[in-house]
């Protein structure tokens, strides 16, 4: 049977919406196919990580003091490949580098747009065959065109993203990005590779059934997240609590089940981690844009996520995340019980 609607593909969305932007020339738009083209180049090299040796630590640690897995050095090679041949990109951050890699060649040098990127989130539950993702941020430079770009192009607040999304490699692969204009999800049909629009306009739900915080930490939270959380698991009909507790430990899988369904994901500030664990640029932020643009909130527990000022690139944040009533409930908790 011949279906009613025809499918739209990314490629046709990004550039339909190319209108919305009266001075855009297409390069916004280039850099957005570039990120799905690497998307599905690691998305191959996901799902066949059973089968071939690619699983398992490459002996190298990231800038974090973290083991970097081959896959998530394989991402971040990828992301640099196709944002390295275009002529948008002048410099990316990546999870992966201590430094930013700047690309000073006659075409990148003329790109206006910088770009901030964990190219593997939650690479810990590769092995797990859990979902895993990419999440990006995509600033335009500070700096003049004619030469690379420099630290000061990605030391931006959240507040100046031109747009920003996340890939999830789960059951199905997604790629869910915002331009400032609401938030639309593209479901990947492997046996053709196009991104097809399968989520158009997400909003959070406004009511919220959902927690998802790493409690193996509890002893480490302060007073505000430990009564927040006795808060989720009181009986009370009206606010569906008790709320389920749901935790992967992929944000990008948990911020996403969580944006479906409706839920807050809190990563706090621990007393053996004062800054929390998650990187400002490339996980806070992005996913906060997302989270503004379909409803929800996004803060460090005081100060709106997407105003941090950033003074390094790899800086930490903790993080609350989700449908507003719910993120400003933890704030409301933390403003009691802290101090
Ligand atoms: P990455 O794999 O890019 O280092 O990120 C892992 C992050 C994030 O995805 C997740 O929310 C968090 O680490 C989980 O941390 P815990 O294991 O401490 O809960
Ligand atoms: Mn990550
Ligand atoms: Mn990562």
């Amino acid at each position: 049977m011949v279906s009613r609607f025809k499918i739209k593909t990314l490629t046709e969305f990004i550039i339909e919406r190319q209108y919305e932007y009266p001075h855009a020339k297409g390069a916004l738009t280039r850099l957005l196919n570039d990120i799905a083209t690497a998307a599905k180049i690691v998305n191959r090299e996901i799902n066949a990580a059973g089968l071939v040796d690619i699983l398992g630590y490459k002996g190298k640690k990231n800038i974090q003091g973290e083991a970097q897995k081959k896959l998530d050095v394989f991402a971040n090679e990828q992301f640099i490949a196709a944002l390295k041949g275009g002529a948008e990109c002048c410099a990316i951050a990546s999870e992966e580098n201590e430094k930013i890699i700047s690309f000073e060649n006659e075409f990148s040098e003329m790109g206006k747009y910088v770009i901030a990127i964990d190219p593997l989130d939650g690479s810990s539950n590769i092995e797990a065959n859990v979902s895993i993702g990419t999440i990006f941020s995509i600033y335009r430079r500070k700096t003049e065109v004619g030469e690379g770009g420099k630290v000061i192009d990605l030391l931006q607040p959240g507040v100046n993203q031109v747009a920003a999304g996340y890939v999830i490699y789960g059951s199905s692969t997604m790629l869910v990005y915002t331009t400032g204009k609401g938030v639309n999800g593209f479901t990947l049909d492997p046996s053709v590779g196009i991104f097809c629009l399968s989520h158009p306009k997400m909003m959070f739900p406004d009511k919220g059934i959902i927690y998802s915080i790493n409690e193996g930490n509890y002893i480490y939270f302060d007073e505000g997240v430990k009564q927040y959380i006795k808060y989720c698991q009181e009986d009370d009909k009206k606010t569906s609590r008790p709320y389920t507790s749901r935790y992967i430990g992929s944000l990008v899988a948990d911020f996403h089940r969580n944006l479906i369904r409706g839920g807050i994901f809190l990563y706090p500030a621990t007393s053996k981690a004062p800054s929390g664990k998650l990187r400002l640029l490339y996980e806070c932020n992005p996913v906060a844009f997302i989270a503004e643009q379909a409803g929800g909130k996004a803060s460090d527990g005081i100060t709106r996520i997407m105003e941090k000022e950033p003074e390094t690139l790899h800086q930490r944040s903790p993080l609350f995340i989700g449908p507003k009533l719910m993120v400003e409930k933890t704030e409301e908790f933390l403003k009691k019980y802290n101090n």
